[in-house]
């Protein structure tokens, strides 16, 4: 298992372009299934959830094909909507094949991909959803089977606005006779994305942004290339990472409106912060004040998956903050180490209570999923002395490289691969 070994203490400074979003280019890679032909998308970005779709999409007789941050997925030889259980397993976002297979093949089967070490993670309003467009789901030892001689436009409400959901439907409706209108959805920026694709592949999507995404089914749908939005989750968190160690830094390639409730609580610590186009200027160069309260809530409401980072600039501020997980019901994993390394903080079922310190220490902290795993790297920056972050396999599936990322910024941060052991004669 390889290991993240952090001198902190050094202000980051410097420029990083951020890479392609993770969230909008799995999405998007499943709905490239629905058009017959190869499908090039460009600033996709080397991470390993990424890996695992394009091996999915090569099981289901893809032909699929990577040039650095450029994929191309030709879907025309396809020969199979069965999602091999052992690659579900690695990732649960294959979830996001159930809605393109279903409208290119009239059936699909996957398994339950389960919960992770952030929660249950449930599927009942992807499998609702396919069903209101007429699918017949059977569900039986884990594996889930549906079918649908057609699809039919119809009117579907999200009790919540899952991403998932949403995008699941978005693209089993795309292909169904008749109009989808689509009330309670996310209104995230990868579901714009999202939306974007398929009408670069001839759908007609409308909506996406808003509570209300209408889609009026089309019979064919064309091959396109499509540039992936830049990582919004990356972009806070380099943000953060700079006031956490009282950097000054400048992020290119971003998109300054995907993180309007990021910037508010971070000019709230008292964070200077200055966003023009698709750069984003931030200076930390004093002791953040804490912030009285946060509440994660679905887009544009401050990101779940910004949660555990700006806690730990909270954990730095002076006084004290308090921060309200409602999407995740176990998404407080990284306070446990950061406790370890000397913050003052208490957990009150979704609530967490910090007490700014003034300073974090080094130690060796284990990564539990792949935000908590982001955040403990940024408190090993900010920390005085040595830290190791173990188990950063779970960032590896959503930071390219995050150590070189980081060192670009002049932090000392380097991975430890252990040497693999000769096999016994
Ligand atoms: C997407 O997950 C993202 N993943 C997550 O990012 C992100 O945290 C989440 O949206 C919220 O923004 C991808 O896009 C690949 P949800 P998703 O459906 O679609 C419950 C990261 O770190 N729910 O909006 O799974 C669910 O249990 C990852 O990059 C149901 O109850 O999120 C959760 O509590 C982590 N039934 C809540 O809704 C359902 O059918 C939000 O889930 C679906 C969801």
């Amino acid at each position: 298992m390889d290991k993240l070994v952090i001198e902190g203490g050094k202000p980051l400074s410097g420029t990083i372009r951020i890479h392609g979003a993770k969230n909008a280019a799995l999405p998007i890679m499943a709905a490239s299934l629905l058009a017959d032909g190869a499908v090039r998308l460009r600033n996709v970005p080397r991470l390993l959830d990424i890996e695992v779709m394009l091996g999915i999409l090569s099981r289901l007789g893809c032909h699929v094909a990577r040039n650095g941050e450029e994929v191309i997925i030709n879907s025309s030889i396809a020969n199979s909507a069965h999602v091999p259980e052992d690659l579900m397993r690695q990732m649960r976002s294959s979830i996001f094949l159930m809605g393109p297979l279903l409208a290119k093949f009239g059936e699909v089967s996957v398994y339950q991909p389960g919960g992770c070490a952030i929660g249950e993670r449930k599927i009942d309003m992807h499998l609702s959803g396919l069903e209101a467009l007429g699918a017949v789901i059977e569900e039986s030892g884990g594996q889930i089977r549906c079918a649908a001689a057609k699809l039919t436009g119809t009117e579907i409400h999200l009790d919540f606005p899952s991403v998932g959901a949403t995008e699941n439907i978005m693209m089993a409706a795309v292909l169904a006779e008749g109009t989808t209108v689509l009330t309670n959805a996310a209104r995230e920026p990868e579901i714009q994305d999202l939306q974007n694709f398929l009408n670069q592949m001839g759908a007609s999507v409308t909506g996406a942004g808003t509570d209300t995404i209408t889609i009026q089914g089309v019979k064919k749908l064309y091959p396109c290339e499509y540039e992936i939005i830049p990582d919004r989750i990356v972009a806070g968190t380099a943000l953060i990472a700079a006031a956490a160690t009282r950097g000054s830094i400048t992020l290119s390639n971003t998109n300054s409106a995907h993180l309007v409730s990021l910037v508010h609580v971070l000019r709230r610590a008292g964070i200077q912060i200055r966003a023009h186009d698709d750069i984003i200027i931030v200076n930390g160069l004093t002791r953040p004040k804490a912030v009285d309260r946060i509440v994660t809530s679905p887009y544009p409401a401050f990101p779940t998956d910004l949660q555990s980072q700006v806690m730990v600039l909270l954990s730095l501020a002076d006084g004290t903050s308090i921060i309200k997980e409602t999407v995740f019901e176990g998404r407080f994993k990284h306070v446990d180490e950061l406790v370890r390394m000397g913050a003052d903080i208490t957990v009150d079922l979704h609530t967490a209570i910090i007490r700014g310190v003034p300073r974090l220490y080094g130690a060796v902290v284990e990564a539990t999923d792949l935000r908590a795993g982001a955040a403990l790297v940024i408190a090993g920056l900010a920390a005085h002395g040595k830290t190791t972050v173990e188990h950063i396999h779970h960032i590896d599936r959503g930071y390219d490289r995050i150590e070189e990322m980081f060192r670009s910024l002049g932090a000392s941060v380097y991975r430890e691969t252990p040497l693999k052991q000769p096999d016994p004669a």
